[in-house]
């Protein structure tokens, strides 16, 4: 049998269950990585956590109280997947209790409580923080970063990356945390979105030097659950425009957007790099296909692979199959227990200091858009 590495889960909704789910799939891979345990859960609406009880045989700690989570000695990791407000103390009381995290976006409700969160990492290099954000981990998004790596796109002439939705379209859509600046952050759509256009370009060194953004609130308000209104005052649409110097020293415009009102979108998260020898794409609207063009001179033409099942970490899914959104969370998991199993995945999870340079970019965004300018970004921690 395989090794079991003990986890709590904090936050037992959206996507606390995606992580039990694909903690239930670990038979999937065809990996010799310790497979996660889930033996304790914590969520403040017992509704929430009754989905875990019903599903999993293994859980032996149910509660309401994160703390208790927390000073159990069996629980080595811990993923917690709570409203953007309580990000700062809850991270930072898993940090000191030295459990390994995954968290999620955006890392902190804003650049503060993301410094906070950093400043403990720092004081505890035992353990593994990273933050979740799967994308990436789709085989077409893996081949444009490796096309990065591996310099095929020449001189970038320019790159485009976005995360788009459209249920907000439906301005009668009920108001929720992630509509509400208090909960979700005065980043809005950005804070919720952003961090998953960032990963790859971050990765790649690509850190912008400056950013201009326009920022819309559209829905200023929105029915609760009984139909009365509240306000909903949350950016809905971003598009950030920066420059980014390249290895080279070259300089090229970025385009980031995210968006909750963006037509036709579902979920759509892509990445788009133009380059004189070699551009390529990839979008989750067509998860199979791998967009390339090279360039002959004047004239190129765009060709389409179908890419298959071709995972990071081998599963036993056949090569011809289709990849989806479970799978990108199984891949960003098995990249996450690797790096706990002391290994070094080919690609790594979103890092706490690549969460930093993201609240740089969005604290910069806010400014930008306020002072109609553009704004410096600087990432030393000063
Ligand atoms: N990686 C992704 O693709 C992805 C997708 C959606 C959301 N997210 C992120 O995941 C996080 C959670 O989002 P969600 O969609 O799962 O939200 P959600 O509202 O579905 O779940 C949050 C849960 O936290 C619980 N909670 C609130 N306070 C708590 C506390 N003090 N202790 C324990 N539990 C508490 C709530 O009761 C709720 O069940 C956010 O940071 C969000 O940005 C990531």
């Amino acid at each position: 049998m395989k090794k079991k590495i003990n986890f709590g889960i904090i936050g037992c909704g959206l996507m606390g269950r995606e992580f039990a789910s694909a903690a239930a799939r670990w038979c999937h891979l065809k990996t010799e990585l310790p497979a996660p345990r889930i033996i304790g859960v914590c969520d403040v609406n017992p509704d929430m956590t009754k989905w875990f009880s019903d599903n999993f045989s293994g859980i032996e700690y149910i509660t309401n109280d994160y703390k208790e989570l927390l000073q159990n000695p069996e629980i080595e990791a811990v993923y917690c997947a709570v409203p953007h407000n309580l990000q700062e103390s809850i991270y930072i009381d898993i940090i000191k209790a030295g459990k390994h995290l995954l968290g999620e976006k955006p890392f902190g409700i804003d650049k503060k409580a993301n410094r906070s969160i950093l400043a403990e990492i720092k004081k505890r290099p035992d353990i593994v923080v990273r933050c979740s954000s799967e994308f990436p981990f789709y085989p077409g998004a893996r081949l444009v970063y490796n096309w990065i790596e591996q310099n095929k796109f020449g001189r970038i002439l320019e790159v485009k990356a976005g995360f788009n939705h459209s249920s907000d379209m439906d301005i009668t859509k009920k108001i929720n945390w992630k509509r509400q600046a208090k909960f979700n952050g005065e980043y809005g759509c950005m804070g919720d979105l952003g961090i998953h256009t960032l990963h790859i370009p971050f990765r790649a060194g690509w850190l912008p030097q400056n950013v201009c953004a326009k920022l819309s609130d559209i829905v200023k308000q929105r029915p609760d659950k009984d139909g009365n209104m509240q306000s909903c005052d949350t950016y809905d649409n971003a598009t950030l425009i920066c420059d980014v110097k390249d290895k080279d020293g070259s300089v090229f415009p970025m385009t980031l957007e995210t968006k909750r009102m963006s037509p036709g979108s579902t979920n759509e998260w892509y990445i788009e790099v133009y380059g004189l020898d070699a551009s390529a794409k990839f979008s989750t609207n067509d998860p199979n296909a791998f967009y390339f063009t090279q360039s002959w001179g004047k004239e190129q033409a765009w060709a389409r692979i179908d890419l298959g099942y071709k995972p990071m970490f081998p599963a036993i899914t056949g090569e011809i199959f289709e990849f989806g959104f479970t799978d990108s969370i199984l891949q960003m998991w098995a990249a996450f227990i690797s790096e706990l199993a002391g290994e070094k995945p080919l690609f790594s999870c979103f890092t706490p200091e690549e969460a930093y340079y993201s609240h740089v970019l969005y604290d910069g965004a806010l400014k930008a858009f306020h002072t109609k300018s553009i704004v410096s970004l600087t990432y030393t921690e000063g």
